[in-house]
C-alpha cells in the first residue's frame, strides 16, 4: 500500500467536525458524541434534526442581558429555546433550555440538557469535587483522556452525596489560582444530575450538563413545555480564585437570601445535647451563649412527637407536635427565653420525611415514596414523602406555618433532609408518568419554598442535609446558609470549606466549634484552631458551652468579639486562596479582603508538624499595591506574635510580592491577622 493512497483515505471536511459545534446538538444526522437532546417523536421517529431559527436579546436590566436561540426541528413542529442570561458585573452566564411541542400526540423527552458547552484545546484539566457524610466536598484533579467523564447523583435527594454538580475546567495545563484559562460551572438543582465530559476522537471536548436522564424520561403533551435547570457557567484568563470570586458575588446577589444582612453567631443544640434535653438544658445553653456573646440559638432535632416520642432517630419524625414531656412549656417559652436574653432563636425541622413510627406515617401511607409492592427500605429509620402529590405540598407549608406560630420569636429554621430516594416510586404519579418522578420531586420542592418565602420573606432558612448534602444554586436561593457538614473536626473542616467555598461564599456556610475531642473523628484539636478554622465561614458554636471551661472561657469570648470585628470583611469580602490545603508541604491559607481593599482578614494554618526550623511563608493577594497596610495579628493566644513585623505598616507591594513568614509550625497551630489601610 505505499506510496498508494485510496481517495477515501483523503482528508474529507466531515460536516458535524467544522470549527463551528452546534449549540444543542440533538441525537440524529452525524452526531456521534453524546446529545444535549434525545427525544421520540410522536410518531415514534428517534431523530432530531434542530436548525437555527430566530434569536431574541432582551436587557432585563442594567447587569443582565437575555439572549434566546430559537431552534426548530427541520420536518416536525418541535421547538427548542437555549436561553443565556449574562450577569455584566459578576460575569457569570445562566444557561437552560425550554422544549415545547405541537406534535399531535404526546413526545418522550429522554435527555435534555441545560448546558452544551464544546471545547477544543490541547489537553483539559477537570477538578471536581466528590463527598459522602461528614466528608463532603473533596476535591479532585485529573487530566481528562479520550471517551466520558461522568460526574453525577442517582440518589434525589442528597446531591453532593458521591460528586458535587460542579466543575472547574482548565485549559492546557493543570489549574492556577491567579492563571490560565478556566471554565466553570455549578448546576442550580436539587435533583438528579449528570455533566459530562467526553473527549471524543479529534480531541474535542463536549460538556453536557443538566438533569439525569436516568429513569427520567418525561411525557410532554402539546400543551406542555419543560424547562430544565439553570447552569451556572463562569470562564476566566486569570484562574480559578477568579472564577471563585465570580460565583461569590453572583450568589451573594442572586443566588442566596438577604446576603445584605450579616450573618448571626449561632449555638447549635445538636452535638452539645443530641435528643438528651430538658427544658433546663436548653435554658442552660441559652444563659451561656448569652454570656459568651452568641447571638443566634438553635433547638436542634428531638422536640416533637407525642405518641412517638422523638428521644432517637426511630421515632416521631412527621409529628410536628412539641414533646410536652420534655418542653413543658413548649418551644414558644424557649424562644421568648433566648430572647429575653438577647438571643434570636432557631429550630429544626425536617419536614421532607418520616419515622415509621409515627402518626403521620400511619395516617397517609399514601404520601410515602415506595415502589409499588417492594418494601420501603427506611434508612436512618425514615422514609421519604412523596412531594410530586399537591397535598404533601401543602402539608410541609402548613407545617412550616404552625411552627413559626409557636413564638414570634422564631426567626431561623434549620431544614434537614437526611436520606437519599432509593425504591422510587409514586403513589401520586399515574402508571404511566412514574418517570416523573425525579423531576417532579425537586420541582414540588421548589414549589413548596416558593410559597414559603412568599408568606416568611424574612425568616432565616438553614439548607442542610445530613450536613451538605444539598449544597447548590437551584436551593440557595430560598434559603440564607447551608450547613456545610456534620463533620466539625477542624482539620476536616479545612478540606470541605475549601471545596464549598469555591462555589458559595463564606457567608452561606456554617461552621461551628466544636469540643475535644471531636464526636465525628476523635481528634484533639486546640480551641484556637478550632475557632480560626470556624471564624473563616458563618462562625458559629456546635456543642456544650459548659464544656468550654477555665482559660478557655476568656478565649472563646475573645474570640467571638473578634469574629464580630471582622465578620463583615469575611462575609462581603473577596476570598484569595493561598495556600491549598491540598498542597504537598501541610499548610494551607486564604486571605478575604473588602471590596474597597481597605481591609483584609489572613488565615493560616499548619496541618502537620513542620520541625523547628521550617516556617509559614506566604506572599499575599487581592491588596492594593499602592495602599499602606498595618498587620496586626489578631485572636491570639498569648502575647506575643507568631508575625516579627506585627503591628508595623507593609506596602500592598510588598505584602503581595515578599509575603510574610509566620513563626507557626507546630501541628494545627493557626494564626489570623487584620490588615488596614493606613
Ligand atoms: C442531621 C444534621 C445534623 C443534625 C441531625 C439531627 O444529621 O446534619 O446537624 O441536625 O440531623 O438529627
Amino acid at each position: 500500500m505505499s506510496g498508494f493512497q485510496h481517495k477515501e483515505f483523503k482528508k474529507q471536511p466531515d460536516t458535524q467536525h467544522q470549527l463551528a459545534p452546534q449549540i444543542f446538538p440533538a441525537y440524529g444526522g452525524r452526531h456521534y458524541q453524546a446529545p444535549a437532546l434525545k427525544m421520540t417523536h410522536a410518531d415514534g421517529v428517534l431523530t432530531t434534526d434542530l436548525v437555527y431559527a430566530s434569536m431574541r436579546q432582551t436587557s432585563l436590566d442594567e447587569n443582565r442581558t437575555e439572549t434566546v436561540i430559537f431552534l426548530k426541528d427541520s420536518i416536525y413542529p418541535v421547538h427548542v429555546e437555549v436561553h443565556f442570561i449574562a450577569y455584566r458585573k459578576e460575569n457569570i452566564i445562566s444557561q437552560f433550555t425550554e422544549i415545547y411541542h405541537n406534535e399531535k400526540k404526546d413526545i418522550q423527552v429522554e435527555q435534555i440538557a441545560s448546558s452544551f458547552v464544546p471545547l477544543h484545546a490541547q489537553a483539559y484539566y477537570l477538578t471536581h469535587f466528590y463527598g459522602t457524610w461528614a466528608h463532603e466536598m473533596q476535591q479532585e484533579e485529573e487530566m481528562l483522556t479520550h471517551g466520558v467523564k461522568t460526574i453525577e447523583t442517582r440518589r434525589g435527594i442528597q446531591t453532593t452525596k458521591a460528586e458535587h454538580p460542579s466543575f472547574i475546567l482548565s485549559i492546557n495545563a493543570p489549574a492556577q489560582e491567579n492563571s490560565g484559562d478556566v471554565y466553570a460551572g455549578t448546576l442550580a438543582w436539587s435533583g438528579n444530575y449528570e455533566l459530562s465530559f467526553e473527549v471524543d476522537e479529534t480531541g474535542r471536548l463536549n460538556i453536557i450538563s443538566g438533569m439525569h436522564p436516568f429513569a427520567a424520561t418525561r411525557t410532554l403533551s402539546a400543551r406542555d413545555k419543560l424547562r430544565t435547570p439553570e447552569m451556572l457557567l463562569a470562564y476566566s484568563p486569570n484562574g480559578k480564585g477568579e472564577i471563585t470570586r465570580n460565583f461569590h458575588n453572583w450568589g451573594r446577589k442572586y443566588g442566596m437570601m438577604h446576603a445584605d444582612k450579616l450573618r448571626p453567631i449561632v449555638l447549635n443544640s445538636w452535638e452539645g445535647a443530641y435528643f438528651n434535653f430538658t427544658e433546663q438544658t436548653i435554658t442552660d445553653m441559652i444563659d451561656t451563649a448569652a454570656d459568651f456573646g452568641v447571638e443566634l440559638f438553635v433547638l436542634d432535632d428531638g422536640w416533637f412527637g407525642s405518641k412517638y416520642p422523638r428521644n432517637a432517630d426511630n421515632a416521631g419524625l412527621g409529628d410536628w407536635h412539641v414533646n410536652t414531656d420534655k418542653l413543658p412549656r413548649g418551644v414558644g417559652y424557649l424562644a421568648d427565653y433566648a430572647a429575653s436574653k438577647g438571643l434570636q432563636f432557631g429550630i429544626w425541622i425536617e419536614p421532607e420525611m418520616v419515622n415509621p413510627n409515627s402518626e403521620l406515617a400511619k395516617k397517609y401511607p399514601e404520601w410515602i415514596v415506595k415502589s409499588g409492592q417492594r418494601d420501603i427500605l427506611p434508612m436512618r429509620n425514615q422514609w421519604v414523602l412523596d412531594l410530586t402529590n399537591p397535598q404533601v405540598q401543602d402539608f410541609i407549608v402548613e407545617t412550616f406555618d404552625r411552627i413559626l406560630a409557636m413564638s414570634p420569636h422564631i426567626n431561623y429554621v434549620k431544614w434537614d433532609a437526611n436520606r437519599s430516594i432509593d425504591n422510587v416510586g409514586s403513589d401520586y404519579l399515574p402508571a404511566d408518568k412514574q418517570s416523573h418522578f425525579w423531576h417532579d420531586y425537586v420541582t414540588g420542592l421548589y414549589h413548596v419554598y416558593e410559597r414559603i418565602r412568599a408568606k416568611h420573606p424574612d425568616v432565616q432558612i438553614q439548607l442542610c442535609s445530613a450536613g451538605g448534602g444539598r449544597l447548590d444554586y437551584g436551593a440557595l436561593k430560598y434559603h440564607n446558609e447551608v450547613w456545610t457538614s456534620d463533620n466539625t473536626n477542624a482539620l476536616d473542616r479545612i478540606f470541605i470549606q475549601h471545596g464549598a467555598n469555591t462555589f458559595f461564599p463564606a457567608m452561606a456556610t456554617g461552621a461551628h466549634v466544636s469540643t475535644s475531642p471531636n464526636h465525628q473523628t476523635g481528634m484533639m484539636l486546640p480551641l484556637k484552631f478550632r475557632f480560626d478554622v470556624a471564624m473563616s465561614g458563618r462562625l458559629g458554636l456546635e456543642l456544650q458551652p459548659k464544656d468550654i471551661k477555665g482559660d478557655e472561657i476568656g478565649f472563646a469570648k475573645a474570640a467571638i468579639s473578634c469574629y464580630k470585628q471582622i465578620r463583615p470583611i469575611i462575609q462581603w469580602g473577596d476570598l484569595y486562596r493561598l495556600l491549598s490545603p491540598y498542597g504537598p508541604n501541610g499548610w494551607a491559607s486564604h486571605m478575604y479582603v473588602s471590596q474597597d481593599k481597605q481591609q483584609a482578614v489572613l488565615f493560616a494554618y499548619s496541618l502537620k508538624y513542620h520541625g523547628r526550623t521550617e516556617y509559614f511563608e506566604t506572599k499575599l493577594a487581592g491588596l492594593d499595591s499602592t495602599k499602606q497596610y498595618k498587620v496586626t495579628e489578631i485572636n491570639k493566644q498569648h502575647e506575643w506574635s507568631v508575625f516579627d513585623g506585627n503591628e508595623e505598616v507593609f506596602s500592598g507591594d510588598y505584602l503581595m510580592n515578599v509575603g510574610l513568614m509566620l513563626h507557626i509550625g507546630s501541628a494545627f497551630e493557626s494564626a489570623v491577622f487584620l490588615l488596614e489601610e493606613q
